[in-house]
């Protein structure tokens, strides 16, 4: 049977990853897939999941199945994290979900289900892996401008200009905040003109939301997503716990629906509950209980919120020290908008040959796409990773 299989290509992330793993050099540089890291390098456990994890340990009497919709408090409460009070509870259904990747799954196995013709517009870059899964699952996509690479921002005319061309019933996919790659971002008056053209045009936004709490905080970070939902009839939602729980290898995320009235949403729920039955039957307990335990627990809360905006804090400083390092090596401003950025990548604008010049000569690992991970970069060492790059660039 196996003779039919062709060779599979990898994920271009994964493979920097296995490729920094095997990189015997004792001086090289991960700032490639994205994992929030201290100034040690490490990748931390947050302090309120340790506390978590622990009241858990002791007061589990059972790993007998949850629901098939998963924790049905986690679901409710990472909702109104992201939402905030802008829709009616009866109106949302969610289902616990194995990571933000599995949310994305999720739904798009509900936009296929509900509407086979539907084509799903996503930027032009996006993460690899929202490509990648429409092609699996064999449903229609299309590209629409995004990045500006002269100036790092977004050309927000190209990509009102691309989204005329979008049919009532397509579906429009959006980062909420913290643009992966390019780590440029929609204003909020830019929000609002996509939900008047979302509205008008009879498309269904499908948002995924995997940084809250990285670019200008966890509630700003919301604005746009809470805009949007308040004013549209339906909405996509796919939230990650990977990096603002740091619960990365606990798979840890939701699969959020808002539907037009509450007896509709009685049905989304329950498609999105056969399509889990279908999938894996019953999400992964652990990190979504320890999400619960926090979000519900207001001195975990508030300790895991610190912890976040420190964390937040720290990533903002490294993107301005690195900022003030390229203007110095470069002699030049082109590279500010490293600064102005949000979230935990930014886009270099340099070219893959300039990119692999960084791994072979100096042991900097980026995406293809020049895509660093902020959380990566050396305190103590902007300087000299400004020097290479500017080395590379020239
Ligand atoms: C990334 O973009 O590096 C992260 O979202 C990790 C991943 O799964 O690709």
């Amino acid at each position: 049977m196996f003779e039919t299989l062709k060779p599979s290509p990898p994920d271009k992330i994964i493979e920097l990853l296995e490729m920094f793993r095997a990189d015997p050099r004792t001086e090289k540089l991960d700032l490639g897939v994205g994992v929030y890291k201290d100034a040690n390098g490490k990748t931390p456990v947050m302090r309120a999941v340790k506390a978590a994890e622990k009241r858990l340990l002791d007061t589990q009497d059972s790993k007998s199945y949850v629901g098939i919709l998963g924790d049905l408090e986690f679901v409710k409460l990472l909702g109104e994290l992201a939402l905030g009070s802008s829709v009616p509870a009866d109106r949302i259904a969610g289902a616990q979900t194995p990571g933000g990747t599995g949310a994305i799954r999720q739904i798009l196995e509900l936009i296929k289900r509900s509407n086979p013709a539907a084509t799903v517009w996503y930027s032009d870059p996006t993460w690899p892996n929202h490509p990648a899964m429409l092609a699996h699952l064999g449903i229609p996509s299309r590209t629409y401008r995004y990045f500006d690479a002269a100036t790092g921002g977004v050309d927000f005319a190209a990509m009102m200009a691309d989204l005329v061309a979008m049919k009532p019933g397509d579906v429009l996919l959006l980062h909420g905040c913290c643009h992966n790659p390019t780590g440029a971002n929609l204003t909020l008056e830019q929000w609002a003109e996509v939900t008047d053209f979302v509205v008008k045009a009879g498309v269904v936004p499908f948002i995924d939301l995997a940084y809250q709490g990285f670019g200008d905080g966890l509630e700003a970070d919301a604005a746009g997503v809470r805009h949007m939902a308040a004013a549209v009839p339906e909405m996509l939602l796919a939230v990650s716990c990977s990096k603002n729980f740091g619960l990365y290898r606990d798979r840890v995320g939701a699969a959020i629906a808002i539907s037009e009235t509450a007896e509709k949403s009685a049905i989304t729920k329950a498609n999105l509950a056969s399509l889990s039955r279908l999938n894996f039957s019953f999400p992964p307990d652990h990190g979504a209980k320890v999400v619960a335990l926090i979000l519900s627990d207001p001195a975990l809360k508030a300790d895991w919120q610190a912890e976040l905006e420190s964390m937040r804090a720290g990533m903002l400083e490294l993107r301005k020290g690195l900022a003030n390092e390229l203007r110095r090596a470069t002699n030049s401003d082109r590279f500010d908008f490293v600064g102005t950025h949000r979230g935990m990548f930014s886009r270099l604008g340099l070219s893959p040959e300039q990119v692999v010049k960084l791994r072979e000569d100096f042991g900097i690992y980026a995406v293809g796409d020049s895509r660093i991970n902020i959380a990566g970069l050396p305190a103590q060492g902007l300087g000299k990773l400004a020097a290479a790059i500017a080395s590379v660039e020239s």
